[in-house]
């Protein structure tokens, strides 16, 4: 194979056979074909598309490049969650334990923050002396102890996508259809669960910007899950408000325990109640509905807070502050934003949100850059509230006051105050299997 043909196959809109796609990986993660070729590969996949069976073909040689996690350790049935990322999405903190406590195991690879998106991982190291970088044996002995453990992805989990991920950050490429399943679910699979439920985020705080985007997402990845043996399903969940009150590390571990005491966020606990319950679901514990309620009176009974405090003890961290969440360091500075003028909140520019709570230290402005685990917002006012220029609409945390101007500024610009009262939205908009 030669890699000018495939990259002119694709170009003029050809179809790859299995094999190709398979030498086209390979060859890459051997350091056999340049970045530059590469690239050029990547772009025509961007203007061309892939068919599903190319999608299949790329994702498994993807997944198979490292690391096939074997979970048969644990007994029972496991099942992962991935969203596609999102402001103040903080759900893998509230649904793992809700399954874990329903008797669903729960063995989780997470990521770190992405662009102006959160990762759970930033999240979990927020808490002291939490550790998320188990050895295999450590992270089978938790799930097995508690039922469920969430890790950051072990360094040979799908090196391909490590390396494709970081060029087509820098080519333009990152948002592709069929790229994103491929990049996405070639990590679930080599992660070893036995189903698969994905929370597709849409709107504008969303990589998915449109729903049409995020359903045709939802699908791509839903075929190549059951492609390969998983019960595979999605929700399309919005993202055009943030989701729940708080962005930032630490922020949204109180709120994700406030949440599992019953006392969370409307928004937040809808939308955590339909993701545990769609895992449930697929795990087999009765009909969607029958497994809503179960999820429900797992936060009720208080079981589920116990999971989430033992999984923090097993991994080392300080277990005293999920059960008491005003033990969290405090961000030594905060300001009051007010809003700029009367009227309703209309509309959140929800990705401009999540910037503002990264410029206070909550993200990482540069690769390497150290996270702020105090950091963040505290949202006061949503869409569909009347405000006035007396109301308090956020407060911002961190512990670099130098920081604070900027972040108001660019808080300000992102929330949008008109006259009329906004139509309300659903959390919900689709379930697609
Ligand atoms: N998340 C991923 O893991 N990969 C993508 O391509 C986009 C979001």
């Amino acid at each position: 194979m030669r890699m000018y043909d495939v990259i002119m196959k694709k170009r003029n809109g050809g179809v790859l056979t299995e094999e190709e796609i398979r030498e086209v990986i390979s060859g890459y993660v051997a350091g056999e074909i340049p970045d530059y070729q590469m690239s050029a590969f990547l772009m025509a996949v961007y203007f061309q598309g892939m068919t599903e069976e190319e999608t299949v073909a790329m994702t498994e040689a993807v997944a198979h490049s490292g690391d096939m996690v074997d979970l048969s350790a644990i007994a029972g049935i496991k099942v992962d969650k991935h969203s596609t990322g999102g402001v103040g999405d903080k759900t893998s903190l509230i649904i793992g334990p809700i399954v874990a406590a329903c008797g669903v195991k729960v063995a989780k690879m997470s990521g770190r923050g992405l662009g102006h998106t959160g990762g759970t991982v930033d999240k979990m190291e927020a808490i002291p002396g939490m550790r998320t970088d188990l050895s295999r044996e450590e992270f089978f002995r938790v799930v097995n102890q508690t039922g469920l453990s969430i890790i950051g992805q072990t360094g040979n989990l799908a090196p391909a996508d490590k390396k494709l991920y970081a060029l087509r950050d820098v080519t333009a490429t990152v948002d592709s259809i069929p790229l994103i399943a491929v990049s996405i679910m070639s990590k679930k699979l080599a992660a070893g669960s036995d189903a698969i439920l994905l929370d597709v985020k849409t709107g504008s705080g969303a990589f998915m910007k449109t729903l049409e985007d995020s359903i045709a997402l939802a699908k791509e990845m839903v075929s190549i899950g059951e492609n390969a043996g998983r019960k595979t399903a999605a929700l399309i969940t919005d993202m055009d408000i943030p989701l729940g009150n708080n962005i930032g590390n630490s922020l949204e571990v109180m709120e994700a325990v406030e949440t599992l005491k019953g006392n969370g966020p409307a928004d937040l606990t809808e939308v955590c109640i339909h993701l545990a319950g769609n895992m449930l679901y697929l795990a087999g514990k009765g009909t969607i509905e029958e497994c809503m309620a179960l999820a429900k009176a797992k936060i009720e009974d208080g079981s589920a807070l116990e999971r989430l405090a033992a999984m923090v003890e097993a991994q080392g961290g300080d277990a005293s502050v999920i059960l008491d969440p005003s033990r969290f360091a405090k961000a030594p500075y905060s300001m009051q934003v007010f809003a700029e003028k009367e009227g309703y909140i209309g509309a959140m520019d929800t990705e401009g949100c999540g910037i503002a709570s990264s410029m206070l230290g909550a993200g990482r402005q540069t690769k390497d850059s150290a996270i702020d685990p105090a950091a963040g917002i505290v949202l006061k006012r949503k869409v569909g509230d009347y405000v006035t220029k007396e109301d308090v609409i956020a407060v911002l945390y961190t512990s670099d006051s130098s920081l604070l101007e900027q972040a108001q500024k660019k808080y300000v610009s992102s929330v949008r105050i008109q006259v009329e009262a906004p139509k309300k939205e659903p959390l919900i908009y689709a379930r697609v299997t």
